[in-house]
């Protein structure tokens, strides 16, 4: 393992892990530090988002829960993300970060959490697969105790490469559906050496930030990469889970005729009862224009729907891997007929037809947008910190499995949610509780 382009300096940070006392930047492989004062700023701006996050950080600061433990995090880098460090830092552990997705990180962020945060911090923007790995390594070359992933690439590194530091790492936790999809596969082989929380099974996850964060922001990436007109547009989205049925409602909020492509004859039910169009995905690819996938699965869109889609069909992808769309096909099928048309939109030249590939079939939302909104990213990064403050404290009780997040953390988040948003709901009177635990009363 080459760890040569990481780097540290005398210039000192600046921000809250200062302390007013002066400190030498950590370690750190990131695209350009002059960015740092920018990325700052959209930080704080952030934040203003995240008034549960700022809470726990609040009261981390306080008690110092993490005291003492050293965390490792693979994570999109992005500003929300900068302000899910600064909690752990304020609760008194140290954290590594790397990028858990070669196109998502934001190279400001990444430049202001090594100079105002003294976070180490390994992730470039467009960084290749040797670079994309040599940062996970660096990470691990802190020796965490903890691991955070978002789609268990650190995980599987952990157990597959650097078996060195496994001994080391006591618990962690995984905050997407397609991570948390691997991390039971490894359960069930028993392949999983620690106990790991499934941050992204928390309502107060799951429910919102998979369907509106994701939702809008995808829109949001595919207008920022095309700047095409959505009304009237037929789009076809690929899944409906939770991040599809938030695309799928959005995409028509914009005015779209949408579709559906399923496997699940459940969820088909529902989304054609969401008053979506049903189709097969090779209807799909002659009907749509526009194609968005977010199944977690392999090659949705491929060789053989590629030939049947229309001259100029856009195609994107906001599942966790770039794999959704078989552009390897694709290729094969344009030669040497592939160029850049925009940032973040290749063409693909056909012959006859002309088809578009939005951020090389990687997370639309994140690479081409800026990723979900702060709001949402409130609640699923305070399921992480109170995970984390949970795993501290209980992890020598968990087995060597993937644990949902306790209800009772689900539950705080949404209640320090609502009375951040200033809404109030009403506890149950004394005889609706009672009646509720009946079994007595009847027609
Ligand atoms: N872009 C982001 O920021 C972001 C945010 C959250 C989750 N994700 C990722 O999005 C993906 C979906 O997450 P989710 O929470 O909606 O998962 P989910 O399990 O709720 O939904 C996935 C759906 O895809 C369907 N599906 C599977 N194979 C299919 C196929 N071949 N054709 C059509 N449909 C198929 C499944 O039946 C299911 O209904 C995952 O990879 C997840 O990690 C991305």
């Amino acid at each position: 393992m080459t760890t040569s382009a990481i780097s540290s300096t005398e210039q000192t940070i600046s921000g809250d892990a200062a302390n007013g006392q002066t400190a030498s930047l950590p370690e750190h492989d990131v695209t350009d530090r002059s960015l740092a004062a920018e990325g700052l700023r959209r930080i704080e701006w952030a934040e203003r988002e995240m008034p549960v996050l700022r809470l726990i950080r609040v009261r981390f600061a306080r008690a110092r829960p993490l005291e003492g433990m050293r965390i490792g995090a693979c994570l999109h880098v992005t500003t929300e993300t900068a302000n899910l460090m600064r909690t752990i830092v304020a609760g008194g552990a140290q954290v590594a970060l790397c990028a858990s997705n070669p196109l998502s990180t934001q190279d400001d962020v990444a430049a202001a959490l090594v100079v105002h945060f003294g976070v180490p911090t390994f992730a470039r923007r467009g960084v290749d697969r040797e670079g994309y790995y040599r940062h996970l390594n660096a990470v691990v070359d802190t020796r965490p105790q903890i691991s955070m992933d978002d789609g268990c690439d650190l995980v599987s590194l952990l157990h597959r490469q650097r078996r060195d530091e496994l001994a080391n790492v006591v618990a962690g936790t995984e905050e997407t559906t397609t991570g948390v999809i691997r991390l039971r596969a490894m359960a069930a082989d028993n392949a999983l050496e620690y106990p790991i929380i499934a941050v992204n099974e928390a309502k107060t996850k799951h429910l919102f930030d998979n369907r509106y964060g994701t939702g809008q922001s995808t829109v949001d990436g595919i207008m920022r990469a095309t700047n095409v007109l959505l009304a009237g547009r037929r789009a076809v989205v690929a899944g409906y889970g939770w991040v599809g049925r938030g695309i799928a409602a959005r995409l028509r909020g914009m005015g779209s005729l949408v579709s559906v492509v399923e496997v699940d004859p459940i969820r088909a039910i529902e989304a054609l009862m969401d008053g979506f169009e049903v189709r097969s995905a090779a209807d799909a690819a002659a009907w749509g224009e526009l194609f968005v996938t977010a199944t977690g699965n392999v090659n949705i869109f491929r060789r053989e729907h590629f030939g049947l889609m229309r001259d100029g069909a856009i195609l994107a992808n906001s599942g966790h891997f770039d794999d959704e769309l078989e552009l390897g096909a694709l290729r094969e099928m344009c030669g040497q007929r592939i160029r850049e048309v925009r940032p973040d939109v290749v063409e693909y030249d056909l012959g006859d037809r002309r088809l578009y590939v939005l951020a090389e079939g990687r997370l639309v939302n994140l690479a081409a947008g800026e990723g979900h909104p702060a709001s949402v990213m409130d609640m699923s990064f305070a399921n992480q910190a109170l995970a984390l403050e949970y795993l501290v404290k209980h992890q020598a009780e968990l087995g060597r499995d993937v644990h949902t997040v306790p209800a009772e953390i689900d539950r705080e988040v949404a209640r320090l949610k609502l009375e951040a948003l200033g809404v109030h709901i009403d506890p149950l009177t004394a005889e609706q509780l009672a009646y509720s635990k009946s079994w007595e009363s009847g027609t």
